[in-house]
């Protein structure tokens, strides 16, 4: 019986571009996808761009757009590289959209009426100059448990600590780079501590994997908390009915996004949508989300204690993987391993990737590691050598000997063959379970005992002696290379299409297994797969490379242009070249510099001007330490009245620009044609 299914992969956001780590789960999920239709179930791929929450607005703002045009921008870009890549949903959406307001609305209100939501007052850091609440991504500051500074406003990447970004002393805005103020505001809080009970029936019910299962038993013994799924204005997404500054939190409406693009779909198919949610037993029909690891808690808790609060059912299955290494290392800009989907595209095949990871996806959680070299070889010696090959040889002899005819399997090949079909229901499951890793083996097992068999037979040479043996021993060659491209159809659609389209045959399910090939002529045979060269992929990093150090020098240029044209200090009144005279500046050697205890910013210097020395206060420690400064020569203002300050009396001051970490003291261009009291003009 056909089988109702809706499949999706987690919402990417739109402020971002979509990256090779990304297209492992959307090709995990189109494979997915692609199996259930070949079975004959009536399946349906959803996704949808994420576009609501603070990052997208501000970087809206930063590029003088409105958020509405970032996003129907992304919305291009993320669905170009996804066809590329041939992931093909049956939708692809925004969660910006009326369906998805219209069904966070039935959510919330549901929700709230049965008492699953409850308004409390919290303080959270506010930037004054920018009158926003600040995430706690957009707070930097000093880890108030290890000391390690340029820290998130969350945690911390050094001793892995979390915390309130109201306990860090030092804490600024990433946004105005001020000092945010604690600021109390009304939130909605999602009270999941209800669903406790269900959440642990859910999880005896084998719906996440193994780990992922370990992973909630923690959180459980942690503890749960209540979910604050409001933010103040300003914000990018959808309004709280019957509140005029506050918004949903954009993590509330993406998961609701995966309804939202179903019902798009469903509206515009003529189904009724909400069959995928009732929870009569009746309903035959199977959700399966697939996510990475560092989203399982709002998959696993709160998307899932959201659905049971509106009495939605719950997904059959969440397939969750873990991150994408290269080389063994994390991807990294500056390695050139931080790979986006267009770079790889301009260089690369779609399907050697795929087939790289599907030859890696076996239903686990561990990291999925790209090593540049196994995955050369994997394409090279198992899916073009191994599998691909037997096809080209075959077509090469068939073409020049038999006008590209096929005659009839021998009692040796029908064996074969069905020992091929054989493994059917071991691949099929494989697909189901998601664990294509299997797939792919028992088909190359496969594929080599093909290959043995021509060893064997060798028809290259048998076309000489025993010309009907030979077509005999291509057909059988011919028709294992057909299965084995059903096997593997899901993961190469485009092999597949070119291989449909030599045996004269079209959209191959995963029955067609069961078709034997028999006198018949076959098409011209058309170049199916190149072999991969590690050239490509050497380009492939240096040309992501070069797109950082284009995006640094782009960025080095902004900075320079804001500075141009920002409001730096207007220039002052003019004055005469005798008042300029006035000022005497001078070439001085530190000859000491120390640290000002009780002081964050000032050092002690002491100054040699040739005539005298001089003890002068600057205001540079956030930039120099003191052993940096010894030796050097420097710039004073000599005749300036002494300072009387909190530490001591300053007798003179040093020239610097800057601020913060910034500061630059200036210095006489050519030190060493400098001498210490020497007159600056
Ligand atoms: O982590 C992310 O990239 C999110 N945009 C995923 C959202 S998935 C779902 F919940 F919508
Ligand atoms: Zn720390």
């Amino acid at each position: 019986m056909k089988k109702d299914i809706l499949i999706t992969a987690a919402l990417p956001y739109a402020n971002g571009a979509i990256h090779i780590g990304h297209i492992l789960e959307y090709t995990q999920a189109d494979i997915y996808n692609r199996f259930q239709k070949m079975i004959g179930n009536n399946s349906i791929y959803c996704c949808a761009d994420d576009t609501h929450g603070t990052p997208i607005m501000l970087k809206a703002k930063e590029r003088g757009i409105t958020p509405q045009e970032l996003i129907a921008e992304a919305s291009i870009n993320h669905q170009n590289d996804f066809k590329d890549f041939l992931i093909e949903f049956d939708n692809y959406y925004s969660t910006n959209s009326p369906e998805n307001k219209e069904l966070v609305e039935f959510f919330f209100n549901t929700l709230n009426q049965k008492g699953h939501i409850e308004k409390k007052e919290i303080e959270q850091a506010y930037d004054e100059q920018e009158q926003m609440f600040l995430p706690d991504r957009f707070i930097k500051g000093t880890c108030p448990k290890c000391g390690a500074k340029d820290q998130n406003g969350d945690s911390c990447d050094v001793c892995g600590a979390t915390y309130s970004p109201l306990d860090m002393a030092d804490a600024v805005s990433v946004v105005s780079g001020k000092k945010p103020i604690k600021k109390s505001s009304t939130h909605y809080f999602f009270k999941l501590t209800h669903f406790e009970r269900e959440l642990k029936e859910l999880l005896q019910s084998g719906f996440v994997n193994e780990q992922t299962a370990n992973k909630m038993n923690e959180w459980f013994k942690e503890g749960l908390q209540d979910w604050d799924i409001s933010r103040d204005a300003p914000y990018f997404g959808f309004k709280i009915p019957g509140e005029d500054e506050k918004y949903f939190y954009v993590w509330l409406d993406a998961p609701i996004g995966y309804i939202a693009s179903l019902k798009n779909y469903c509206d515009r198919h003529n189904i009724d949508y909400k069959k995928f949610w009732t929870k009569d037993s009746e309903n035959k029909s199977e959700v399966y989300h697939f996510i990475g690891k560092d989203i399982s808690y709002f998959h696993t808790l709160f998307w899932q204690a959201s659905l049971m609060g509106v009495d939605f059912r719950t997904p059959k299955h969440i397939f969750i993987h873990g991150f994408i290494t290269v080389n063994g290392q994390k991807m990294s800009k500056s390695r050139g391993t931080f790979i986006s989907a267009r770079t790889y595209l301009n260089n690369l095949a779609p399907e050697y990737l795929r087939y790289y990871y599907a030859s890696k996806t076996n239903g686990r959680l561990e990291d999925v590691d790209i090593n540049f070299e196994d995955f050369v070889s994997k394409v090279n010696s198992d899916l073009v050598g191994n599998f691909v090959n037997i096809i080209s040889r075959s077509a090469g002899i068939l073409g020049k000997h038999f006008d590209n005819t096929i005659s009839t399997l021998n009692e040796e090949g029908q064996v074969l063959l069905n020992k091929i079909r054989e493994k059917k229901n071991e691949i099929a499951n494989a697909y189901n379970e998601c664990k294509y890793i299997n797939a792919v083996k028992e088909t190359l097992l496969l594929c080599d005992e093909v290959n043995k068999y021509y060893e064997e037979n060798k028809p290259w040479v048998l076309v000489k002696e025993d010309k009907e043996k030979a077509q005999k021993v291509l057909t059988l060659g011919l028709n294992a290379a057909r299965v084995l491209m059903i096997y593997l159809k899901p993961i190469l659609p485009s092999l597949a299409k070119k291989v449909e389209k030599f045996f004269n045959e079209e959209n191959y399910t995963f029955n067609d297994v069961e078709t034997t090939l028999e006198n018949v002529k076959l098409n011209e045979f058309e170049r199916l797969m190149e072999r991969v060269d590690i050239k490509s992929v050497e380009k492939m990093v240096e040309d992501t490379k070069k797109e950082l150090e284009e995006l640094n020098k782009s960025k080095n240029q902004n900075v320079k242009e804001e500075v141009n044209a920002s409001d730096i200090t207007p220039i002052l009144p003019e004055i005469t070249y005798d008042d300029f005279a006035k000022v005497d500046l001078r070439v001085a050697t530190v000859e000491n510099a120390e640290i000002v205890e009780g002081s964050n910013k000032l050092l002690k210097l002491t100054l040699n001007i040739g005539i005298e020395k001089r003890e002068v206060f600057a205001g540079i420690k956030s930039s120099y330490s003191p052993e940096k400064l010894i030796g050097k020569k420097v710039i004073m203002v000599a005749n300036l009245a002494p300072r009387k300050m909190k530490f001591g009396v300053s007798n003179g001051m040093i020239i610097a620009s800057g601020e913060g970490e910034l500061i630059s003291v200036a210095t006489p261009l050519d030190s060493e044609k400098a001498k210490s009291g020497d007159r600056q003009f």
